[in-house]
């Protein structure tokens, strides 16, 4: 072997090593890999390093911590200083696609967005896709994920607030779509000042054929979509909520439930006629900041999450979108932030970060009015034994994937 031919091997080998990204092993002595049907996903948001942090799913519906694996890019807390915990006040801040079988994070600090696939064997190994790209604004916060996975947007809630929207592929990651940078018009700082007058969740309507972010400022904004992906120029506002934050479809109808940590919970009737409010708000009581929520299939209710009192409170909605509490439940000390149900065998979990006692839980749907906490695992130990640098009041995300 010529000199030269090594020396080409070797800066090849020395590139493949330094592009390769750090994987930090989490898993316990005693991991059984065979049992594992999904896996669930948070990040640390550190200022020094973005990791997502990835448990595998069993088939009794319980976590086991597995890796962390540095996304590329770099967190960042909102402001004002001394942080509290919900850095990036947002819910959606990283996004599975089970079509695709993806993960894709934000990088709040980088202005970035990160995308992953899944191993075959094992979801909890993820594998780069590309390099992260620009997020199109700054300090984004959330991301949506069309059904079929061909589709990524993300909202910036910094200075350069607004979506961007990307076209996923299995082999260059994310793409930008031409004429997807649109302005939201926030007088905003990067990091982002809040929560209040900052961007909450982006999701897809039902039928894809908008795209609709939360401001927790009374209203949604409304763009449409083009059939080539691009945005309409300008958003439609819909109004309700006080601080609109995390956002859930209602099956079966062309609305939302909102959590809003400034009353309680709002529900928003996309197709409402311009005689009536679109968005109806109720208080839950004893609130201190409900900022999450999730669906379960198997209740067929919302659980709506308060990070300041601990509390899940369970909505039933019916068809005339009218509402009403089933009932509370207190998990206290975890101070439960974003969330994310995945049905294993016919059961329903909400898998939570329980950023308080920087954790996870785990809690057992069991039907209508009888969730129970099912499991809290710890992870400032593990993180600390693995030299993962995490605080409480970075973390944030939580999104599962269950191989079907
Ligand atoms: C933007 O917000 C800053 C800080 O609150 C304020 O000083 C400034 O006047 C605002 N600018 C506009 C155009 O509203
Ligand atoms: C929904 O609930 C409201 C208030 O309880 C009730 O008046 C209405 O009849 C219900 N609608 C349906 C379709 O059940
Ligand atoms: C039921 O919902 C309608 C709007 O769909 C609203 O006008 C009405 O006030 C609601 N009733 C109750 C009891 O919430
Ligand atoms: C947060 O954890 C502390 C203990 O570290 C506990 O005293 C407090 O009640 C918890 N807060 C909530 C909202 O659960
Ligand atoms: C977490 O961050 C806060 C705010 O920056 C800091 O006060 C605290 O010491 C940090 N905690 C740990 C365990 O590093």
């Amino acid at each position: 072997m010529s000199s030269s031919t090594l020396f080409v091997l070797l800066s090849a080998m020395a590139s493949t090593v330094l592009a390769s990204p750090t994987r930090l092993s989490m898993a316990p002595a005693s991991y059984q890999h065979e049992h594992t049907v999904g896996a669930a996903y948070f990040m640390t948001n550190e200022p020094t390093g973005n990791y997502l942090v990835s448990s595998t799913i069993a088939s009794d519906g319980k976590l086991a911590l597995y890796e962390a694996i540095h996304t590329g890019g770099v967190g960042a807390h909102g402001l004002p200083a001394p942080p509290g915990m919900d850095p990036l006040f947002s819910q959606g801040s990283i996004g599975v696609s089970s079509a695709k079988r993806f993960v894709a994070n934000v990088n709040s600090g980088s202005n970035t967005v990160s995308v992953f696939g899944l191993d075959s064997f094992n979801p909890a190994r993820l594998v780069p896709i590309g390099k992260p790209v620009s997020s199109g604004g700054e300090f984004p916060t959330s991301l949506a994920i069309n059904k079929a996975g061909t589709r990524v947007c993300a909202v910036n809630a910094g200075k350069v607030n607004g979506v961007s929207c990307y076209e996923f592929d299995n082999f260059f990651g994310l793409k930008p779509i031409k004429n997807s940078i649109r302005s939201l018009g926030l007088n905003q700082t990067t990091p982002a000042t809040g929560p209040p007058n900052t961007p909450s969740q982006i999701i897809f309507s039902q039928n894809e054929k908008q795209l609709i972010v939360s401001v927790k400022a009374g209203y949604l904004a409304v763009w449409d979509v083009n059939s080539d992906g691009s945005l309409s120029k300008t958003f439609k506002t819909v109004s309700g909520g006080v601080l609109p934050f995390s956002l859930n479809h209602i099956p079966g109808k062309n609305a939302l439930l909102a959590s809003d940590p400034g009353v309680g919970y709002d529900i928003f009737d996309l197709d409402a006629p311009k005689t009536r409010a679109a968005g109806v708000s109720t208080p839950i009581p004893n609130q201190g900041a409900n900022c999450w929520s999730v669906y379960s299939k198997e209740s067929k209710n919302f659980y709506i999450i308060d990070v300041g009192k601990s509390v899940l409170t369970e909505v039933t909605v019916n068809s005339s979108l009218n509402s009403s509490i089933v009932k509370q439940y207190n998990v206290a000390p975890d101070g439960p932030l974003d969330s994310d149900v995945a049905t294993v065998g016919k059961k329903d979990f909400i898998y939570s970060l329980s950023a308080n006692v920087t954790g996870l839980a785990v809690y057992a749907v069991n039907g209508v009015g009888k969730a129970s906490v099912y499991q809290r695992l710890d992870v400032a130990g593990p993180a600390k034994a693995a030299k993962l640098p995490i605080n409480h009041t970075n973390i944030q995300g939580l999104a599962t994937f269950i191989a079907i």
